[in-house]
């Protein structure tokens, strides 16, 4: 999703430039900059990537910036952001969407407002002109009065030429503030300014902020009052938020995840308790996510199945609320989610809560939209994801869900235990399956469809190897349970056709029948399990970790699914049409 960054401070072009680069993960088609030189605002912007310097000279230390994914308007220079108002005095960068936008922009027109683009985000600094000129208010007031209008999404930043500072305020989409020294930061995301502090403060809905003459002031806009906000010490380090040593981000991604999953191992013990007491006193527990996490989120509705009498279910977030009649106080909901801000997982939780229920987020992202939403917080310590795709949040997802299913069930050492030799274990896989996948990549790049098997909880994994494959490599793939197979999809096997097979002792014996009965109508066979098998054409070998096999058997299929991208020719950090964060439904 879109990227905004805004510092204050000097040779704060350049530095906002340069905090766009950190954000480019997020996804962007245009992309642009504004800074005040004396009392007038510059504005630059232009379409496609990010370039190698600023094409612009700024002598300023007030800039914002913006890296745009499309959502209402075309990909123009006029439609990127910064966006300024008629009269040329102010300047905001947006991220989000304004529902309200047409009647707010025909309401202005009608002042003889002029507006040059197609996008919601620009009616905002023409609302804050609006009420500086005709309610005669100041900069700070006008721009609470503008917010005060909005309905939907924002995180934003403005400017104004007669103003030295920045005033950012946010609603529903991520923003965070880097305090440094005589500098201060305003971004979508952390690894923006990480080179510059670690200092952090983050808003939380309904929040603003006023950097100028070296200090910055908080308010709570619903109390609309002043408030006090805890700076915060980023644990990230920079070279987290980069790339490293590896060639992209989602190798090295997938190679985090031995140490990712022992951090997610780390849940606070009161914490875990509480969660407990939640799910035990719940009649219902619903996991819901989007993509990968709601993969997660049916994979956890197995563990829970598998460990306890917990009635726990699975639910698609963007259909959860389909369930308005079954979703009540005695409802739990575990929400599943890396970044915290994907929206339609946030309508379901703020659907939920309507209905009284609890909620309990699992999430990467501190201070993430999410994490105001929910009762309780369970972090996945997993370290800034750049990589568009879901892995090493996919498996430290998993942990914590076994977690909680083992604590219900009052085995908590013993599948910690599982879960550390599992992750120890993933140390030696991840070369050896790593070669194994870059031949079989070889072999299926210019296969037209891939299917994947599984049982039990090989099923969302198999849902999960399909998506990978499908979002880096853009080979159809589709995952399915096992036994599904034999209902319709067999139609598709021929000759050659490749179908993965995720197996452990547990499914075995049932997985190989559908083996067997696709194996005869010719397909070529991907076997992943403890132990080879004739039917298998490629073998690659993962040990048996009992409830954490799931966790193991990803690995090769996340590893194959890198390397098909790589056979192709394909980004794999920043595949085609897809974002890291979707804040739009
Ligand atoms: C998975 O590889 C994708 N990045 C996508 O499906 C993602 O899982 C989904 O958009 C949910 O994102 P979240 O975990 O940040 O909520």
């Amino acid at each position: 999703m879109c990227g905004i960054i805004g510092i204050l401070g000097e040779n704060s072009a350049v530095k906002a430039f340069n905090a766009l680069k950190k954000l480019d993960y997020r996804g962007y088609d245009s992309w642009g900059i504004a800074s005040k030189e004396k009392n007038e605002i510059t504005l630059f912007k232009q379409t496609g990537k990010l370039p190698e310097i600023l094409p612009v000279k700024f002598n300023s230390n007030v800039s914002i910036a913006h890296t745009r994914w499309a959502t209402h308007g075309s990909v123009t220079e006029f439609n990127a952001h910064p966006h300024i108002s008629s009269n040329k005095k102010i300047a905001a960068v947006h991220n989000g969407i304004i529902e309200n936008f047409e009647e707010l922009k025909e309401s202005l027109k009608e002042q003889n407002y002029e507006f040059y683009s197609e996008t919601d985000s620009e009616v905002i600094p023409n609302l804050v002109q609006f009420y500086m000129e005709f309610e005669k208010k100041d900069f700070i007031t006008a721009v609470i009065r503008a917010l005060s209008k909005l309905e939907g999404n924002y995180a934003v930043l403005f400017m104004h030429e007669d103003f030295n500072g920045i005033i950012a305020a946010k609603n529903g989409s991520p923003l965070v503030c880097g305090i440094g020294e005589n500098e201060f930061f305003f971004a979508s995301d952390v690894p923006a300014f990480l080179s510059h502090t670690k200092k952090a403060v983050y808003l939380n809905d309904l929040e603003l902020a006023v950097a100028s003459n070296n200090k910055i002031h908080f308010f709570d806009l619903k109390k609309n009052k002043e408030i006090q906000k805890e700076t915060k010490i980023i644990e990230w380090n920079l070279e987290q938020a980069e790339k490293g040593n590896y060639a992209h981000f989602m190798i090295k991604e997938i190679y985090e995840q031995p140490e990712t999953i022992k951090l997610a191992l780390e849940q606070p013990k009161e914490k875990i308790n509480e969660a407990i007491e939640l799910i035990n006193k719940a009649e219902t527990v619903f996991l819901i996510g989007c993509g990968t996490s709601f993969n997660a989120s049916l994979t956890g509705a197995y563990f829970f199945s598998e460990l306890t009498k917990i009635k726990a279910f699975a639910f698609n977030a963007s259909e959860f609320s389909a369930l308005k009649n079954s979703i009540n106080e005695k409802s739990l909901i575990i929400a599943l989610t890396q970044s915290g801000e994907t929206a339609d997982l946030i309508d379901a939780v703020k659907f939920a809560k309507e209905k009284k229920s609890k909620i309990i987020s699992i999430v990467n992202v501190m201070g993430s939209s999410i994490t105001q939403l929910s009762d309780l917080n369970l972090m996945m310590n997993a370290g800034p994801e750049i990589c568009v795709l879901s892995t090493k949040s996919f498996s430290s997802q998993l942990t914590i869900l076994l977690l909680l299913a083992s604590a219900v069930a009052g085995k908590t050492s013993e599948v910690k235990k599982i879960i550390l030799n599992a992750a120890n274990y993933i140390t030696e896989l991840i070369p050896i399956a790593e070669k194994k996948a870059e031949k079989i990549a070889e072999e299926l790049k210019n296969a037209e469809s891939i299917l994947v098997i599984g049982r039990k909880e090989f099923y969302p994994l198999a849902m999960e190897s399909a998506l990978k494959i499908k979002e880096v490599s853009y080979i159809h793939a589709e995952g399915y349970a096992g036994g599904e197979l034999k209902h319709g999809p067999i139609a598709l096997i021929e000759k050659d056709f490749p179908v993965i097979v995720l197996s452990s002792e547990k499914t075995r014996v049932n997985t190989l029948s559908n083996a067997h009965e696709i194996k005869s109508r010719g397909a070529k066979i991907i076997g992943i399990d403890s132990i080879e098998n004739k039917l298998f054409n490629e073998f690659i070998e993962v040990k048996e970790f009992s409830y954490a096999n799931a966790l193991v058997s990803i690995i090769p299929v996340q590893l194959l699914a890198y390397y098909l991208a790589l056979e192709k020719g394909f980004e794999p950090d920043k595949p085609r049409n897809l974002a890291k964060s979707v804040t739009v439904r």
